[in-house]
């Protein structure tokens, strides 16, 4: 008998600031409802000044540890598109504010929202090989657009950290996967930008001509049928993006595909994502936890996962939820991390919003947040961040 080998535990953090996509509308004079309805969205997490990629992974991968009886994980893999830096990872950083063993390796990994799902299957294997090893996978983007474009209603922030380990007490991922890569510049983010630059409507066809690809290439691997997947769970860059896949996919495989029908039976994958936005290649994950965090008992269902990163690199894989898997579960503080934010206005929503290119500022400070790690500013080009329970007075920099 084959030993399953899945995620363990998984938790998610999210940025200091709220803004209720009415403002937005307010803003530039558009209905609400092409937001609220058109494309399912409610609210966008916005970060601090001493928030980054490093603070909100640190933040959920500290909840993870804290609660965790299990040994250390030997390996950390920290999945971003919001690199803060071209060499080092931003893995190492959460590493040094968590005291990780030195008994580590870290690595960061980069394909648009993709890379975390990669990262997942990069775990699979390292367990498979060593069974008593355990992996930390952590999933952090904050996604920016132009002030005015077409995008900018689809922004947000938030991370998602998980283990992944043998006899895992809430999914076992299936051995089965479908891929699909292709050579497409439908979204892409230059290194002298802050914002990504996106062709809309052609990522929109990129993703559904992708999940079609992948989907095809699972089946051809031994995948179930669509038939005997009973939830699906896919990337929401925005949260009807899902509804146009999925019935895309039921048509595909043809299936009857009523689109009101679909938004219902994805709808309890939403409930997190429509309130933080695009997390990138955390949101598939934090698609995951909503489903585990809502009512109904998903014991021995299959999930079938679709992760689509621009670019385009896409997988299609499915998982088997565990028996007592509720046990495992922290919806308080899933919605206390969203609760906790502070709703913003437009105004301070563009004090917060850092513009298309990148600028170099020497030498700065940020402002004290609220959050228990920070980033503190840069000095001499180097970023210093601060665990406020661990060392006041301190950075990690400061400490190496
Ligand atoms: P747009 O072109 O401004 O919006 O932006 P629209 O005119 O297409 O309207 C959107 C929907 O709202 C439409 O519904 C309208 O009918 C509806 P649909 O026809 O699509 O079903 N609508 C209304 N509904 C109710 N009441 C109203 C109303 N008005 C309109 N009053 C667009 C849409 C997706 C282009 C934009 O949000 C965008 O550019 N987003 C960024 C790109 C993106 O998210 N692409 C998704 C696929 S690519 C991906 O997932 C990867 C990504 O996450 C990056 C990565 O991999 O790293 C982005």
């Amino acid at each position: 008998m084959t030993v399953p080998v899945g995620i363990h535990d998984i938790t998610l953090a999210t940025a200091r600031y709220a803004l209720d996509l009415g403002e937005l509308a307010r803003r530039f004079d558009v209905d609400v409802n092409k937001f609220y309805t058109g494309i399912g969205q409610r609210v966008m997490s916005v970060p601090a000044e001493d928030e980054d990629i490093v603070t909100m992974g640190a933040s959920a991968a500290a909840r993870l540890l804290e609660r965790d009886g299990g040994p250390m994980p030997r390996t950390l893999l920290f999945a971003t598109e919001t690199g803060i830096d071209q060499s080092k990872s931003a893995g190492v950083y959460v590493h040094g504010l968590l005291g990780m063993p030195a008994e580590c390796r870290v690595l960061e990994l980069k394909q648009a929202c993709y890379s975390a799902a990669g990262a997942l299957q990069l775990a699979l294997g390292l367990v498979a090989r060593s069974p008593d090893e355990r992996v930390l996978v952590i999933a952090s983007d904050i996604a920016r657009y132009d002030l005015a474009s077409s995008g900018e209603a689809t922004q947000g922030a938030a991370a998602v950290a998980f283990l992944v380990q043998r006899d895992p007490a809430l999914i076992e991922i299936e051995p089965a996967s479908g891929l699909h890569t292709l050579d497409v510049q439908d979204f892409w983010r230059p290194n002298s930008r802050n914002t990504a630059l996106v062709d809309g409507k052609y990522s929109v066809k990129a993703y559904i001509d992708s999940l079609k690809g992948a989907f095809d290439d699972y089946r051809a691997h031994g995948g179930a049928s669509i038939d005997e997947i009973d939830r699906f769970c896919y990337h929401q860059p925005f949260t009807k993006m899902a509804v146009k896949a999925h019935t895309s996919l039921l048509q595909h495989t043809g299936r009857p595909a009523d689109r009101q029908a679909v938004a219902d039976a994805l709808a309890p994958t939403f409930t997190y994502n429509a309130e933080v936005g695009n997390s990138y290649t955390a949101s598939i994950f934090i698609g995951l936890l909503a489903l585990l965090d809502g009512d109904v008992d998903l014991t021995g269902e299959r999930i079938g996962f679709f992760s689509y990163g621009s670019g385009a690199v896409s997988e299609f894989f499915s998982g088997r939820v565990m028996p007592g898997y509720e046990a495992h579960l922290h919806r308080d503080e899933h919605a206390s991390a969203l609760l906790a934010r502070e709703s913003i206005d437009y105004e301070r929503y563009l004090t917060l919003h850092p513009g298309t290119e990148v600028s170099s500022r020497g030498d700065y400070t940020t402002a004290a947040g609220a959050g228990r790690f920070r980033f503190t500013g840069v000095r001499e080009h180097s970023r210093e961040y601060l665990d406020v329970e661990r060392a006041p007075e301190s950075s990690t920099a400061a400490e190496q």
